[in-house]
């Protein structure tokens, strides 16, 4: 079997271009939406994702602000800031890029930006409701994921997930957001005893690890859904996954590209939920 490949451009091209729509009805209205985007430090690849995101939210006709602090600065300074943001009523989504310099206690930052602007959907209130399967915002690139999975037609309910990687970004919000839509859910890691007997056993499969390349196809069942969220610059300059494309690509039903899978789609995600914030200042 030769898998079919899941095109998160394109479908990161669809959601935008919804999104585009509910930009100019907001604006309509007087309201346009607005990102703000804080970068500590110059770390390459943080740089790459923060220009991608004011490059996208710019298109879309938002307010798009990136503020970059250099690596030196302290949490209070960081932690004013915050709050200065929280308090500007033009600005409807805060994002504090990660990762942080290590002598900033990330939950703490993390914590001082509103829940109502929290468009990472990293706040303990945020994780919260989508632990209670209630309205606030989901993480930009479980949620992606999920969008990938509805527009291919792959269906969720009833289906054994196994997520591999445990991080609070990726792996802890997919396996609730994949559990709220009615999956069974297995979470794997890094000290997980025999991976592939649990793997082998996956409908869906989703991998986030940082590992390059470690998911072959000894691990996928015949015909599974192969998401790969790792993205990794190999010694010849090419970009690939924690998935062995080319082998796992022999036994998997669907399975998502690096690039051009599941990097899109966490961007367009970030844009709805920027607009999402936007409209819930309307109701
Ligand atoms: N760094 C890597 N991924 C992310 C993300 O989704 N959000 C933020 N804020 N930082 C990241």
């Amino acid at each position: 079997m030769t898998a079919k490949i899941i095109d998160g451009k394109q479908i990161a091209e669809q959601v935008i271009s919804k999104v585009e729509e509910r930009v100019k009805l907001l604006k309509g209205q007087g309201i346009t939406p607005g990102l703000t985007v804080i970068l500590v430090g110059d770390d390459p690849a943080s740089q790459t994702y923060v220009a991608s995101k004011e490059r996208t939210s710019q298109r879309l006709g938002m307010k798009s602000e990136v503020i970059i602090k250099p690596v030196t600065i302290s949490e209070k300074e960081l932690l004013t800031l915050i709050h200065q943001l929280n308090e500007d009523t033009t600005v409807d989504g805060v994002l504090l890029q990660l990762p942080l310099p290590k002598h900033i206690d990330e939950n703490n930052v993390l914590q001082a930006i509103l829940p109502e602007k929290d468009v990472d959907g990293f706040h303990p209130v945020n994780v919260g409701k989508l632990m209670l399967n209630q309205e606030g915002f989901v993480p930009c690139t479980p949620y992606g994921i999920i969008q990938l999975l509805d527009y291919s037609s792959i269906s969720i309910e009833g289906k054994h997930a196994v997520i591999v990687g445990r991080s609070n970004i990726v792996g802890k919000p997919m396996g609730q957001l994949l559990l709220n839509r009615h999956a069974t859910v297995t979470y794997t890691h890094s000290r997980t005893q025999n991976l592939e007997k649990f793997t082998k056993q996956a409908d869906l499969l989703i991998v986030a690890t940082g590992q390059p390349q470690m998911i072959t196809k000894n691990h996928i069942k015949p015909g599974a859904t192969v998401i790969d969220v790792g993205i990794h610059r190999n010694s010849d300059g090419r970009l690939s996954g924690d998935v062995d494309f080319a082998s796992a690509s022999e036994v998997a039903g669907f399975i998502t590209p690096v690039p051009g899978g599941v990097g899109p789609m966490t961007i367009a995600m970030l844009m709805e939920n920027t607009c999402l914030s936007a409209e819930r200042k309307l109701s």
